[in-house]
């Protein structure tokens, strides 16, 4: 039977470094609790007019390509995770298609927020499980920068949210058992309003007026509590589901890449789990919440610093709006 493995990956990060110092003079806060709160020192943002998700999606595409060794021609279909696209309609990979001179092949957009690029994979597994795509790219980026509440209404969640966007190439492997194992998904949409951008939305006489413009319903609303209360369940739980679907412990991991939601997310997790620091990959001291870049990103970071090596095995979890959640369990 095939089973896909993930054979390259690369990001893009925009050049533009935001301290928290600098978000301190456009809103009420400070480094200290930034750092306390989240764990987060510095992000990306955007540079308008030089970087689109389009274009920073194609910079990772480009990397993963050349990190798996192979021709842009060889991708068969390709799987666009962003909350953020740069137009609503169409979705973001018909874009990044056109731009890799690949046009006729499928691109499927996966609007899933944090989890977006695990349920991506997810995606990706089955059509080459099932022999329909031998090699398909998965991207995940995002600019949210520019849908952030920057006034001290919004600090909570101006201070988390970032841009970047990585890229990963899954292919078919017969060859060794080695591959992604098994995902698993899930969602409950009692949570929806949660973590959500309210406007423009469909359901009204008129998508966007000027009063939605003045209430601000564009910006990212996030009740930070009730997310965080949810996600250190739900990571903990989905991880454990896929090493019991494997027959494994947590003796057996190798390597945990958590999305990068909160730093004290992903410590509540090591620590309920007894992980050494050496076996969870964190890089959101540098580049915040990037949604559902976070984990092609720390997947191209963590590999081009030798944190995983052929046989290891590694676990990619996430939780976000919606709410949903997700793992994927790989052997690398
Ligand atoms: O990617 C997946 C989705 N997102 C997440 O997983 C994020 C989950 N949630 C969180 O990371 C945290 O809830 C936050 C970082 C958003 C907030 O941290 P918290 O420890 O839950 O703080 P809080 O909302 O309970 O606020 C504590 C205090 C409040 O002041 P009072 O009411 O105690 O006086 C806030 O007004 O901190 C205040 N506060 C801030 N102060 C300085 C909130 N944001 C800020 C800020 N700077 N940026």
């Amino acid at each position: 039977m095939n089973k896909s493995k993930i054979i390259g990956a690369g990001h893009y990060l925009p050049e533009r470094v935001v301290t928290n110092d600098d978000l301190s003079k456009m809103m009420n806060t400070n480094h200290e609790w930034i750092v306390e709160r989240t764990g987060i020192e510095r992000r990306r943002w955007f540079v308008p007019g030089k970087d689109s998700v389009t274009s920073m999606s194609l910079e990772a595409s480009k990397r993963a390509v050349l990190h798996a060794g192979i021709e842009t021609a060889d991708i068969d279909f390709i799987i666009f995770a962003t909350i953020t696209p740069d137009y609503f309609i169409p979705g973001n990979g018909v874009l990044l298609q056109r731009e890799l001179g690949l046009q006729g092949i499928g691109a499927l957009d996966i609007r899933n927020a944090c989890s977006g690029f695990v349920y991506a994979i997810s995606i990706a597994d089955q059509y080459i499980r099932s022999g329909m795509y031998r090699t398909i790219l998965v991207v995940g980026a995002e600019i949210q920068s520019s849908a952030l509440d920057k006034s001290d209404q919004g600090r909570s969640s101006a201070v988390i949210f970032a841009d970047g966007a990585g890229a990963v190439i899954v292919q078919a492997n017969q060859e060794s058992d080695s591959g992604i194992l098994s995902t698993h998904l899930h969602a409950d949409g009692d949570f929806a309003e949660e973590l959500f951008v309210k406007d423009p939305g469909s359901s009204r006489e008129v998508r966007i007026s000027q009063e939605m413009i003045d209430a601000g319903g564009f910006n990212l609303y996030m009740n930070g509590n009730a997310v965080f209360k949810h996600a250190v369940v739900r990571f903990y739980e989905v991880i454990l589901e896929a090493l019991k679907a494997n027959e494994m412990d947590v003796s057996d991991l190798d390597l945990l890449i958590p999305h990068q939601a909160n730093l004290r997310i992903s410590q509540y997790i090591q620590q309920k789990f007894g992980l050494p620091d050496s076996k969870v990959y964190n890089n959101i001291t540098e580049y915040g919440n990037t949604t559902a870049a976070t984990i092609p990103i720390a997947i191209s970071e963590a590999w081009a610093a030798g944190r995983m090596k052929e046989g290891d095995i590694v676990c990619l979890a996430a939780f976000g709006s919606g709410f949903a959640w997700g793992s994927a369990l790989i052997k690398w």
